[in-house]
C-alpha cells in the first residue's frame, strides 16, 4: 500500500482537522508529519467541538492508530493538556496513540527564545504562535536538539540544563528576561505523561503498515504557502509542509507516496504577518471574517480575510504534487451576490503573470474574474444533485483552471457536513 498525504494549500488553517477525521475510517493509520503546537485542528461531531494540536485528528476513532512522526515538534506541556482534555471527553489516547523515538521536544527556553526573537524584531515580526517552533527547529538543524528517546537516557537531565543554559545566553544577546524556573516543573509532569505512551521508532511501524496492506494517511500541519522552502519567506514557519515533508517526517520514501489530497477554502485566510495578494481590508473582508468566524484555532487572533487566489493554488498543487482537491467552507460564500476570483497576477516586471514572483512582498496587482454568487443555504445539502448552478460553476472554474478534480466539498464545520463528488 502507498501513504496518502493531506495538507493545506494556503495559509493554513484550511479545515484540515475536520477532513481528516471524516476520512479517517477509510485508514488504519493516521500520522502527523510535521509541526507542532502552533497548529490548530478543529473537530466537531455529536455535541463535540475540539481543537487538536499535537495529537492527529484521527484520535476519536478508537479502533484506528495515530502517530506522532519524528517530523513534528512536541511541547510536553501542550501535550498534557491535550490528553486532559481528550480524556474529559471519554477518549483514551493511550490505547491508539504512538510517538516517535524521534521526534523533538520544545523546551520551556524555546518558547522564551521565541518571544525574544519576535520582540527584537519590532514591525516585521512573523507573527509567531510562540510555540518555540522555530527555535526548535534552529536547534534540530544546528544538531543541539533534545529528542523525546534522550528522556530514558542518564544523562537526559543534564543535556537538558546545558541546552537552557544556552538559551539563556542568547536571551541576554536580544537584552530578554530568561528566567524559565516557574514554566519547569509544569514541562518536567508534561514529559512523565509523555513517558507513559508508546514511544517507537515510528518510521518501522508506518512501513511495516504498509507492508501488511494497512491504510495509511498522512496528516499535515499549516499551509503549502507557509513552508520554509516554497512559502512566503521569510513569514513561513519553519518546517516543510509539502508532500515531500511527509516522506522525512514520517520516514517513508517518495516512491510510497499515493494520493494527495490537497485541501483550501473557498477563499483565502492568513494569521499573522507577511504578504497577502488577495487581503480584502474593507467590510467585505470583515463579512468574510464574520461569517467564517475566522479567528485563530490556537491563538483567537482574527484572520486576514481574502479572495481565492488561484495563482498560489496552482503554485501549491504543482510543488505538493496534488491528486485530489477538497473545498471547504463553501457555506461562507453563500451571502455574496458575487465572488471574485485571482486568475493571474500583475507585477512591477511583467504585465501579467501566472506564476508566483520571488517575493510576494512586492506589490501586486492581483487580476480577477467575477463569478456570481449562489445566495442560498447549502449547510444541509447531502448529496451534489442539490448543489446551486453558481457553485457547480464556481467548482468547475476552479477545477478547469488547477486542472484538477474537486473530490469532496465542506458545507460546515460538523463531520456530516460533506459532500463526495464523482461516485460513480
Ligand atoms: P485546520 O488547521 O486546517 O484544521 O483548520 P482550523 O480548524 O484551524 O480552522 C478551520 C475552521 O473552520 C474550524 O473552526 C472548523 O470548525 C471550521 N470549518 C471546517 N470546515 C468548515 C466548513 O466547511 N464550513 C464552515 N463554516 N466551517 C468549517
Ligand atoms: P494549522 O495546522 C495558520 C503561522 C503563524 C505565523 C507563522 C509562523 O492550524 O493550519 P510559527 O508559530 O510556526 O513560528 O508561526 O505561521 N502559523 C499558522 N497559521 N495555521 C497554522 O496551523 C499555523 N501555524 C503557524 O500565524 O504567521
Ligand atoms: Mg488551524
Amino acid at each position: 500500500m502507498k501513504v496518502d498525504v493531506l495538507l493545506g494549500l494556503q495559509w493554513g488553517d484550511e479545515g484540515k482537522g475536520k477532513v481528516v477525521d471524516v476520512l479517517t475510517p477509510r485508514y488504519d493509520l493516521i500520522a502527523r508529519f510535521q509541526g507542532g503546537p502552533n497548529a490548530g485542528h478543529s473537530l466537531e461531531f455529536n455535541e463535540i467541538k475540539h481543537v487538536l494540536h499535537t495529537i492527529p485528528s484521527g484520535i476519536f476513532h478508537p479502533d484506528k492508530l495515530n502517530v506522532i512522526g519524528n517530523g513534528v515538534v512536541i511541547d510536553p506541556v501542550i501535550f498534557k493538556k491535550e490528553i486532559e482534555s481528550l480524556e474529559r471527553l471519554g477518549v483514551d489516547p493511550r490505547k491508539n496513540l504512538v510517538l516517535s523515538k524521534k521526534a523533538h521536544l520544545i523546551l520551556p527556553s524555546h518558547r522564551m527564545l521565541d518571544a525574544a526573537s519576535e520582540h527584537s524584531k519590532g514591525k516585521a515580526k512573523i507573527g509567531s504562535t510562540l510555540k518555540g517552533i522555530g527555535p526548535t527547529y534552529m536547534d534540530k538543524t544546528g544538531r543541539n536538539g533534545i529528542r523525546i528517546g534522550d528522556i530514558f537516557q542518564a544523562s537526559f537531565e543534564e543535556k537538558y540544563r546545558a541546552l537552557v543554559e544556552k538559551h539563556q545566553q542568547l536571551a541576554a544577546l536580544y537584552d530578554y528576561p530568561s528566567d524559565i524556573s516557574d514554566q519547569e516543573k509544569e514541562w518536567f509532569a508534561g514529559l512523565e505523561v509523555i513517558k507513559s505512551f508508546r514511544i517507537e521508532a515510528t518510521e518501522y511501524l508506518v512501513n511495516e503498515a504498509l507492508r501488511k496492506e494497512e491504510r495509511v494517511l498522512a496528516e499535515g500541519a499549516q499551509g503549502t504557502l507557509l513552508d520554509i522552502d516554497f512559502g512566503s519567506y521569510p513569514f513561513v514557519t519553519s518546517s516543510n509542509t509539502v508532500t515531500a515533508g511527509a516522506c522525512t517526517g514520517l520516514g517513508i520514501a517518495p516512491n510510497k507516496i499515493g494520493k494527495v489530497y490537497g485541501i483550501f477554502k473557498a477563499y483565502c485566510t492568513r494569521v499573522g504577518s507577511g504578504p497577502f495578494p488577495t487581503e480584502l481590508e474593507d467590510s467585505t473582508g470583515d463579512l468574510l471574517r464574520k461569517q467564517g468566524n475566522e479567528f485563530g484555532s490556537t491563538t483567537g487572533r482574527p484572520r486576514r480575510t481574502g479572495w481565492l487566489d488561484l495563482v498560489s493554488l496552482k503554485y501549491s498543487c504543482m510543488i505538493n504534487g496534488v491528486t485530489d482537491l477538497i473545498l471547504t467552507k463553501a457555506d461562507v460564500l453563500s451571502d455574496f451576490d458575487s465572488i471574485m476570483v485571482a486568475v493571474a497576477y500583475r507585477t512591477s516586471e511583467a504585465e501579467t503573470s501566472l506564476e508566483l514572483p520571488y517575493s510576494l512582498e512586492e506589490t501586486i496587482d492581483p487580476q480577477y474574474i467575477e463569478l456570481p454568487g449562489w445566495k442560498a443555504d447549502i449547510t444541509q445539502i447531502t448529496s451534489e444533485n442539490e448543489f446551486p448552478e453558481e457553485l457547480n460553476a464556481y467548482l468547475n472554474f476552479i477545477e478547469e483552471y488547477l486542472e484538477l478534480p474537486i473530490t469532496l466539498v465542506s458545507v460546515g464545520p460538523n463531520r456530516s457536513q460533506i459532500i463526495e463528488r464523482y461516485i460513480d
